[in-house]
């Protein structure tokens, strides 16, 4: 079975694309190697002894997308990676991230809804769900105004998909709402590759413990959590990764209850900033040179997933600790030092 994914070369695609081949689908990427290189494709076939095939092709190229659609017929799912995902830059940007994020999602859709049967699996967010009002957060919970252009185009594509699906019989599709994706393959052949500053927490530890950034700046400790700091639900990539073929699965095998779904995937635990660090340096058996700051502008105090319909409905559970995942993200750091 042929299946797309978009942004296959990115963090969670890369991941996904392993535990795709690993079960013997056949994967076509596309990438428009905005933030991703080809040497993650490397990676893959290290990892799999397979090779996807792959076309360099712009997702925001209209015409692009129906000639690939046109020659590639035989696609009977697509997991839809390819955004933009640094929240600042989308303030400063929000046209951008509009056109990235909404007119290639529109473009997909335009072509999926001219094939007799389509699978459609969105990467969505926890972002979704902005502060919610109760903890652990189920799917049921409010949708609040965005924060962010970022944040608003994963609520806008879910709404895109929501309507599409409502015309659409044919098209059966997925949103999975990530909490905090964390790690590395076991291998260490592929990872995260944060291009600059890393502005998410893990990759920010891993690159101060390997010396190539100062100091870590914990954002504020006056939150009303057990230490103070905010909390957070990391989940493994990987585990992550395994859901979304389980979600392809329930789609290919038409187990789906509607033609749109939704599924929180999360650990179900927070942990806060101070125990990640305390973790880390557990694992990695190094001292992490870092200090308390001022608060980050737009942060949410806590955000955990109810994870109790991903693991009766799917039939999906995460499998690794925190220590697990973060010795996975140091082993990575230092294959990429
Ligand atoms: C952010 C985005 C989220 C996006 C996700 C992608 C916001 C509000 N949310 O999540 O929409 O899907 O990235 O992975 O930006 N922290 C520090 N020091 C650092 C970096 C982070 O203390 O140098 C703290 C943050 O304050 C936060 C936690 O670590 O409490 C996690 O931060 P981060 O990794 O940036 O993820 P989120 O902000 O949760």
């Amino acid at each position: 079975m042929k299946i797309l994914v978009t942004g296959g070369l990115g963090f969670i695609g890369s991941h996904t694309v392993v535990e795709l081949q690993n079960k013997g689908y056949q994967v076509v990427i596309i990438d428009n190697l905005s933030n991703a290189s080809l040497e993650v494709l490397k990676g893959i076939v290290a990892i799999t002894g397979k090779s996807p095939i792959f076309e360099k092709l712009d997702l925001k190229n209209k015409s692009a997308v129906q000639a690939f659609f046109k020659a590639h017929q035989d696609i009977q799912g697509v997991i839809h990676f390819a955004a933009s995902k640094a929240v600042g830059e989308s303030v400063d940007n929000p046209l951008m991230y509009y056109e990235n994020n909404i007119n290639t999602l529109v473009y997909v859709l335009q072509e999926l809804i001219k094939l007799k049967v389509s699978n459609f699996i969105f990467s969505s967010s926890c972002t979704v769900y902005g502060q919610a009002d109760t903890m652990p957060i189920a799917e049921t919970a409010p949708i609040k105004p965005a924060e962010s252009p970022y944040g608003n185009t994963k609520q806008i594509g879910e709404e895109i998909i929501k309507d599409t699906c409502k015309v659409n019989a044919q098209l059966n599709s997925i949103a999975l709402r990530y909490f905090n994706p964390i790690g590395a393959h076991q291998s260490a052949k592929i990872g995260e590759l944060p291009i600059g500053v890393p502005q998410n927490l893990i990759p920010y530890i891993t690159q101060t413990a390997i010396g190539k950034r100062e100091q870590l700046s914990v954002f504020g400790d006056d939150y009303p959590t057990s230490d103070g700091t905010c909390v957070r639900d990391y989940i493994h990539v990987v585990d992550l990764a395994k859901a979304h073929v389980i979600a392809l699965q329930r789609l290919l095998e038409s187990k789906n209850a509607t033609n749109f779904e939704v599924f929180n995937l999360g650990t179900g635990k927070g942990s806060t900033v101070l125990e990640v660090i305390k973790a880390f340096e557990k694992v990695s058996n190094t001292k992490l040179n870092y200090k308390i700051v001022d608060r980050r502008p737009g942060d949410v105090i806590s955000a955990y997933a109810d994870t109790t319909k991903a693991n009766t409905v799917l039939g999906w559970k995460a499998q690794s600790t925190l220590e697990q995942a973060m010795l996975s993200a140091w082993k990575w750091q230092k294959v990429i030092n």
